[in-house]
């Protein structure tokens, strides 16, 4: 058994997290170049001001991408470096770098998937409220236009956001991630409809800017449970609680953030505090949020198995666990795909899965990561089956090099190319040559 014919095999990454280089060529700041500044904010006073020097070594990343028989790459465009203000005027130089990124994997047969917002907003707009305000909305509807137009014919994938449960918890909510605020719950839920707003906006920009055919979408991630047994109950009370929603826990939900963007509505059965912002919401806007989608991106790293009852499973002493210290819950692989296709009747990519490894340079002089192997052999099985009753068009593995695992740092490694920081060597590790494989045989020895 295989994946289904034309799957994709690719791999991602992010701007701020490898490209460097954070003011070379006219580039403008984003927020994460000044939350790095701020003493005690990232681990080990980490910044992404060098990274891994992607913005001078993206040709050897290509090479990678090809070496590994990848048919796609997933990486995002940094705003300033394009818009240094964030709207107005362009930075030629900027699109110079992506200019040279795209046409490399185009001459390699890599399809270049792009992400537009991979949490690089300009800091000048942050210092106009940043997602709080409604016009960074249609400041991002100007840059996805400016894309659009600029790779017309050279671009056809695009990602409009990157998980934004993500970035408006850690970022607006938690006070972790850039730009550092802790914000009341209907400020993080305006936040939040104001990213939904950029991306309805930013869709019909992508349509409009581009005369050749492109396909959108954009990445969630959130809650997936999975049943704890194999049995019908268990399955349907996975589901539910998959979809349930709390006061204290509707950030990080898939169907906050995609039943606006596919239904054009916030969940119907919200509770009463989510209900009165949902009340707030100007009939018009929905028009804007709800675009047609040609996919849901996905990303997924672990999941909550639950009993019949819909009630968490505590872990057993000892489980398994990554260098992160997430668990490791293949299952989770099969059925979020299948919940969410079931929801939104929408074929799916599977937009980041990984894991990260204390990985090092062996005194072989290679970096043996069979941890990372067993991971993926797992999952990717797993995701075999939900390939079986669902429509998967590819998987993306998180991440191609190791690079800035935010306020983390460098702590953590993703990578299946070993970046050596001091020497910015690249090493593939043992994962590279197994994935190579996998996506050579779309997946059959697994
Ligand atoms: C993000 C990545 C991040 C990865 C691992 C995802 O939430 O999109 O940027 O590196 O998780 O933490």
């Amino acid at each position: 058994m295989t994946f289904p014919k034309g799957f994709i095999w690719g791999a991602a990454s992010a701007a701020y997290q490898t490209e460097g280089a954070w003011n070379a060529d006219g580039k403008g700041e984003n927020i994460w170049d000044d939350f790095c500044r701020t003493q005690g904010s990232i681990q080990n006073g980490d910044t992404g001001n060098t990274a891994c020097d992607g913005y001078h070594r993206y040709g050897q990343d290509v090479h990678f991408l090809k070496a590994m028989n990848l048919s796609a790459y997933r990486f995002s465009i940094n705003w300033p470096r394009i818009l240094p203000e964030g709207r107005g005027s362009v930075n030629e130089k900027g699109l110079a770098y992506y200019d040279a990124l795209v046409d490399t994997l185009l001459e390699n047969g890599i399809i270049p998937c792009v992400t537009l917002y991979h949490w690089e907003l300009p800091l000048a707009l942050q210092k106009q409220g940043g997602w709080l305000n409604r016009e960074t909305a249609e400041a991002f509807a100007e840059f996805a236009s400016v894309i659009a137009k600029h790779f017309n014919g050279r671009v056809r994938n695009y990602f409009t956001l990157n998980e934004p449960q993500c970035f408006i918890a850690l970022g607006y909510a938690q006070g972790l991630h850039a730009p550092g605020l802790m914000l009341p719950v209907h400020e993080q839920l305006a936040c939040m409809h104001n990213t939904l707003l950029a991306h309805g906006l930013s869709v019909q920009a992508l349509h409009e800017g581009s005369s050749a055919p492109i396909k959108a979408g954009l990445v969630s991630t959130g809650r997936l449970c999975y049943p704890a047994e194999d049995t019908p109950e268990n399955k349907a009370a996975a589901k539910e609680a998959t979809f349930a929603l709390h006061e204290d826990d509707w950030l990080f939900t898939h169907h906050w953030c995609l039943d606006a963007a596919v239904f054009g509505r916030y969940p119907k059965d919200a509770p009463p505090s989510l209900r009165k912002f949902d009340e707030s919401v100007p009939a018009g806007d929905w028009d804007i949020i709800k675009k047609n989608v040609d996919f849901i991106g996905v990303n997924i790293y672990n999941g909550r198995p639950v009993d019949r009852m819909g009630r968490d499973v505590p872990a057993c002493p000892g489980f398994p666990r990554t260098a992160m210290k997430w668990p490791v819950t293949p299952e989770v692989m099969r059925y979020g795909p299948i919940w969410l296709h079931e929801r939104y009747g929408l074929p799916l990519y599977i937009a980041e899965n990984g894991q990260s490894c204390n990985d090092r340079i062996f005194l072989d002089g290679g970096v043996h990561d069979p941890d990372r192997i067993d991971f993926l052999r797992r999952y990717l099985r797993e995701l075999k089956k939900a390939a079986q009753e669902v429509p998967l068009l590819g998987y993306f593995h998180w991440s191609l090099t190791d690079n800035f695992e935010w306020h983390q740092g460098y702590n953590e490694r993703f990578g299946l190319i070993y970046v050596d920081y001091p020497t910015q060597r690249r090493i593939p590790k043992d994962s590279a040559y197994w994935y190579a494989n996998t996506a050579k045989t779309n997946g059959e020895d697994i």
